[in-house]
């Protein structure tokens, strides 16, 4: 079923809520032919490298990755790429909101077109399992993040495998990430790792971190 005749069995704020960021998704990143705007980058294709690699940080070994929120499917592309140069083999996973960005996506790595689905991950049951799945804390309203990420890594992840949760900042807006471990710590889960990717001044520009499923 697409996603736009997917409504969230919930209170009727949570289905607004998500048709909200559809709207707002479907408005800004279908607006432009730029493949990184598609993908809600606004910046220099060097500083995309520097905010979103470091994702790579809970990769340690090869195996099917999933983002949820794919857009795109820009990150992917980019992480397939960045960690074939260390000798690591992605294969790509993707779900997002929008059916027009998952056609995108599916044009962008035609070779696993159909890896990719267009679905809330709010009320998403997947029909198998992810060593890596990564996901923005945005996916979901932020009363709503801990039964959120505890359906996903019981749903989603294989046993060994990863649930990576990233938040960007802007530089443009002076906005800084969140801190994701305390915040996933706070929820109850037990973080195995984390990493930041930081600017040559300091600036940090991406948070990430990682849950196990044991
Ligand atoms: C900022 S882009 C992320 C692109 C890429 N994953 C990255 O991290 O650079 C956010 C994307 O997440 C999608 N999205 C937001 N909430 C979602 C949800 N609950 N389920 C699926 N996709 C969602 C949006 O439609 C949008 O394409």
């Amino acid at each position: 079923m697409g996603a736009d005749r997917h409504q969230v069995n919930d209170a009727p704020e949570i289905n607004e809520w998500f048709d909200s960021m559809r709207r707002d998704f479907r408005r800004w990143y279908l607006a432009s032919d730029n493949p990184w705007r598609q993908s809600g980058w606004g910046s220099t294709p060097e500083r995309w490298r520097l905010a979103r690699e470091v994702i790579l940080s809970a990769v340690e070994h090869g195996g099917a990755f999933l983002d949820i929120g794919c857009a795109n499917g820009l990150l992917l592309e980019c992480l397939i790429a960045w960690a074939n140069e260390r000798g690591v083999v992605i294969e790509p996973h993707g779900i997002d909101l929008v059916p027009e960005l998952v056609d995108l996506a599916r044009q962008r790595l035609p070779e696993y077109a159909s890896n990719f689905s267009p679905a809330n991950s709010f009320t998403w049951i997947p029909s198998r399992r992810y060593d890596y799945v990564h996901l923005l804390l945005e996916s979901a309203p932020p009363s709503r993040h801990r039964e959120y990420l505890g359906r996903v890594l019981d749903s989603a992840v294989a046993r060994g495998g990863r649930l990576i949760v990233s938040n960007y900042g802007s530089r443009s807006k002076s906005e800084s990430p969140i801190d994701v471990t305390g915040h996933l710590s706070g929820l109850g889960f037990t973080v195995a790792g984390s990493a930041a990717a930081s600017e040559h001044d300091g600036f940090v520009i991406t948070r990430t971190a990682w849950i196990e499923r044991s």
